[in-house]
């Protein structure tokens, strides 16, 4: 890797997959499962996006969470996921998808969508958390509508992620159909899940917590 900005090119992630097979960025299942095991339930339908090498798919299913769709725009990673883990793990799908619009993937139809360190990696080239680009507000004003196409009314979307709720809810703000609930884990450095209620109206205590810092975040785009 050459540079931070690397990790928004599909190569960069093309190339890390023909080696790695393993690798979990901030943190494990275990880490999480005390907050995303009462959110889930046993028939809940899903799409994990961004997958990468992560184990988190593996450890939900061994947790009786069998209906997962694996997406990531790296082909080479969804290969050789498939022929590692389609034997362990047959009821799971694995699909190569780009997460801004989701095309193969079905509307209305997840409980769950979950993503962890990924959206960190569509916007590393930002130079300021505080003054977000015109192009950083494109790709999440994608992400966000290909996610909602995507789950149902009364569904989640959970996303894991080193970024600050000052930064975060901001940018989720921008998407006006769903609560935002913010949980925080960690020690010494600190994590968050953010989620996300599709079908729902932000809490009148984050839009006075949030509003202010929110305005840069929620200007039109020309
Ligand atoms: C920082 S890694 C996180 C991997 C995994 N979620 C984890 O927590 O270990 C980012 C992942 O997102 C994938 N990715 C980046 N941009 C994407 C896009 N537009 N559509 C689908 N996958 C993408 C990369 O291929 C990579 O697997």
């Amino acid at each position: 890797m050459q540079s931070n900005s690397d990790y928004a090119k599909q190569e960069y992630w093309d190339d890390r997959f023909k080696e790695e097979t393993e690798f979990e960025w901030l943190c494990g299942f275990d880490v999480v499962a005390d907050i995303l095991l009462p959110i889930l339930k046993p028939n809940s339908k899903i799409l994990h996006i961004g997958c990468g090498s992560s184990h988190l798919s593996m450890r939900l299913y061994e947790a009786g969470f069998c209906d997962i769709t694996n997406v990531d725009y790296s082909q080479i990673l969804i290969d050789s996921s498939l022929q590692r883990y389609a034997a362990s793990y047959p009821e799971m799908k694995w699909i190569c998808d780009d997460m801004l619009s989701l095309n193969k993937i079905e509307s209305n139809a997840y409980d769950v969508v979950l993503e962890k360190a990924t959206i960190e990696a569509l916007l590393v080239k930002e130079k300021s958390p505080w003054c977000p680009s015109d192009e950083a507000l494109v790709v999440l004003d994608q992400v966000f509508s290909s996610v909602t196409r995507v789950l149902r009314t009364g569904g989640v979307f959970i996303s894991i992620s080193f970024t600050q709720p000052h930064f975060r809810v901001p940018a989720l703000m921008r998407n006006p159909n769903w609560s935002i609930n913010v949980e925080e884990f960690g020690t010494s450095f600190h994590y968050y899940v953010y989620l996300l209620k599709n079908g729902e109206h932000l809490s009148s205590e984050i839009r006075e917590r949030y509003g202010k810092l929110a305005a840069d975040w929620l200007r039109p785009l020309n």
